[in-house]
């Protein structure tokens, strides 16, 4: 069948038909929005690359909660800003009962019991060096290495003292192979079963993190990721990793940065059974915010046909900075 039998605008010719025949919507519901954590009293302190975005001491952390949970978000993400004097080469700081985000962890179920709080497992937060695990100088390479099975062991005491905490969600990011079969192990043993594990599944070593870097505090001193986090120009070999990820026990698989790589947020939703989780990551937020500020474009126009394409795509879980904008917009 086709023309003039078949005409597409008969279903387009009303709001109301738009809305009758409408594939798919953002809600409420899919959000999961970033907290930055830092050290200090009286902090709320924005981040510059990120317009209304801050990083705020505990005890002002109130301020940001009781506004998340008013807007109705269901999840936080957690990351926490270690001051550098208190960084260390194993970044202890990830793993000490009293660490920023275990903390974090303590005071939001204080003030919302119900609000899931997500951790970030991983150590570049918290090593002096700012590599996702244990640094290692090989003489005879003459460069360093970031070694896979000592930043496991971190990784999933890292993940142990979160869930003790109580973090409600296990999210792993440093990207060291069989970190969720660990760290799945390790919560088992601790008495955490029942606690899910969001992985990182595929991460790319990407340059969209750079606003982060600056608000988390965690750039690499020296190096860059790529021999632990993704080459940008692989897609077999993404899923691959999320294979690994999805037989060691991962009950959701994320796809990190969002924007660039729709493909595989696709092919993850085609081959996986799973809840998939996109990161619409920092740089996706301040380009967005840098030209909404020039006028350049409608920030609300874009930002909602933005997310409508990540669940387009096939994720059923995002994780943005412009979580409470959204929020607010699909209010009113
Ligand atoms: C920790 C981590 C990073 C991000 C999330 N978890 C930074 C990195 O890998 O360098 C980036 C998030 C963003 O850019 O919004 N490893």
């Amino acid at each position: 069948m086709s023309y003039p039998i078949v005409r597409h605008r008969r279903l387009r010719s009303s709001a109301a038909m738009r809305n009758l025949v409408r594939e798919h919507a953002v809600t409420v519901n899919d959000l999961i929005y970033p907290i930055f954590i830092v050290r200090g009293e009286g902090i709320k302190n924005e981040i510059p690359s990120m317009p209304g975005v801050y990083q705020w001491s505990l005890d002002r952390l109130e301020e940001e909660i009781r506004e998340v949970s008013e807007l109705g978000i269901q999840a936080v993400l957690l990351f926490g800003v270690e001051d550098h004097g208190a960084k260390d080469a194993h970044g202890s700081g990830a793993y000490d009962a009293n660490g920023i985000v275990q903390q974090a962890t303590r005071r939001i179920k204080e003030l919302n019991p119900e609000l899931l709080v997500v951790a970030d497992t991983c150590l570049c937060e918290f090593t002096d060096h700012g590599h996702c695990g244990v640094v290692h100088y090989d003489e005879r390479k003459g460069q360093a290495d970031v070694l896979n099975d000592p930043s496991l062991e971190l990784l999933v005491k890292a993940a142990v003292s979160q869930a003790e905490a109580g973090a409600d969600i296990i999210a792993p990011s440093n990207m060291m192979d069989g970190f969720v079969q660990a760290i799945r192990r390790g919560l088992d043993e601790a008495g955490y079963e029942n606690v899910p594990i969001m992985s990182y599944a595929v991460k790319y070593a990407s340059s969209f993190y750079g606003p982060f870097r600056d608000a988390a505090n965690s750039a690499p001193q020296f190096g860059d990721r790529k021999t632990y986090q993704m080459d940008p120009a692989n897609a077999r070999e993404a899923l691959r990793e999320a294979d690994s990820d999805a037989a060691e026990g991962a009950d959701m698989l994320m796809v990190k940065p969002a924007l660039a790589y729709m493909d595989m947020i696709r092919a993850l939703r085609d081959r996986y059974l799973h809840p998939i989780v996109a990161y619409n990551v920092s740089g996706e937020f301040s380009m967005i915010k840098a030209a909404a500020a020039s006028g350049w474009i409608d920030e609300k126009a874009i930002v909602l046909e933005t997310m409508t394409g990540f669940k387009r795509a096939g994720a059923d879980l995002i994780i943005t900075y412009f979580a409470k904008d959204i929020a607010r917009w699909l209010r009113s």
